[in-house]
């Protein structure tokens, strides 16, 4: 059976026996085990049913843990981390020998983050090593934005999940990383395009792709619900479903849709707040796959701040 609680001390004890434990974050929960036990890792490989070419996120209660896992911040990436850390961005740095190679799939760098959650801070402060930590859901489906989502889906494969309450951002980390000066960009998240740019000054983003070796968590259908999630123009996709009389789920940035129940649709900001609908989105489609429809209809968001990753992450959800 799999606990929720907020017992920090039970958490530390799971974590330095080997085990793992689900632990919140301010983008979304993470499946956690001790990031320099390879047993422990392969565990959460196992229990995800992750394929081993997708390396893992390593996090740190500091920026100065960091020193211990990685040959140090490049110069290049340095401002990111004092202006976003802790917070929701993820660093590629070159790794030392102590992190197994399981960790980062035999990459030479490994992604390192220094998440804000405070309950999270206090364990990784607490722990001598530092913890990797995917989204806690199986692959492929949608990240976790409160403890009962990852029990929904792991009950009975861990023994405690850690409870943080909501996510406060609710998409995952910004993955930054640089080749040959450039800064580039390998998952949009919840630090904003335009916030990294106002640091660095020019980015790269990288472009999505199924084939990339590098950036394995660019797999294109990514985040999906179990049902068809149909992206397009809700005012005409919304008609058109009603007339074939078919039962599906709206999911729409600001508006609600008349002869549609309820119980079926969902808004993620009826202000048009980017920040509020990041934090709705993945329990929003969580529920709407729940619900009896056989088909989810939605909308992208405006191209801008946070509206480019909540895109992001509806474009693979409707990748097939
Ligand atoms: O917000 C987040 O980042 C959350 C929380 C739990 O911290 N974690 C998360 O982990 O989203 P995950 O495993 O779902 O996504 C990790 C992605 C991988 O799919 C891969 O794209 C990238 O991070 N990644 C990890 N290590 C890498 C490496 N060494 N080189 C390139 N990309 C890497
Ligand atoms: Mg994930």
């Amino acid at each position: 059976m799999t606990v929720i609680g907020k017992d920090i001390i039970r958490a530390k004890e799971t974590l330095e026996a080997g085990d793992l434990v689900g632990i919140p974050t301010e983008t979304v929960y993470g499946l956690a085990g001790n990031a320099l036990n390879p047993q422990a890792v392969s565990k959460i490989f196992e229990t995800k049913n992750r394929p081993s070419f997708d390396p893992l996120i390593v996090h740190t209660g500091s920026v100065d843990q960091i020193q211990a896992y990685t040959t140090g911040l490049l110069p290049e990436l340095a401002e990111l981390a004092e202006r976003f850390w802790p917070g929701p961005l993820t660093l590629l740095l070159p790794k030392k020998e102590i992190v197994p190679d399981l960790v980062t799939s035999g990459l030479e760098q490994v992604a390192v983050r220094v998440p804000s959650h405070p309950l999270t801070r206090e364990l990784l402060l607490s722990l001598d090593f530092p913890l990797a930590a995917p989204s806690a859901n199986p692959f492929g489906y949608i990240s976790p934005t409160q403890a009962s989502h990852v029990v929904d889906q792991l009950e009975g494969k861990i023994q405690y999940v850690l409870d943080g309450g909501k996510c406060e951002v609710g998409l995952e980390s910004t993955i930054v990383g640089v080749e040959e000066g450039q800064i580039i960009i390998y998952r949009l998240g919840g630090v904003e395009v335009s916030a990294i740019k106002e640091v660095v000054g020019n980015v790269l983003i990288l472009p999505q792709s199924s084939s990339n070796p590098k950036s394995p968590g660019m797999l294109k259908s990514h985040y999906a619900p179990r049902k068809p999630f149909v992206l397009g123009d809700l005012e005409q996709l919304v008609p058109y479903y009603l007339e074939k009389g078919e039962d599906f789920g709206v999911l729409s940035f600001q508006k609600k849709y008349e002869n549609i129940a309820n119980e079926n649709q969902i808004v993620l900001s009826e202000s048009g707040d980017f920040k509020e609908a990041a934090q709705q989105l993945f329990a929003a489609m969580r529920y709407l796959d729940q619900q009896k429809v056989s088909v989810i209809l939605s909308e992208e968001l405006p191209e801008k701040g946070l509206g480019k990753a909540i895109n992001d992450r509806l474009r693979r959800a409707s990748a097939k």
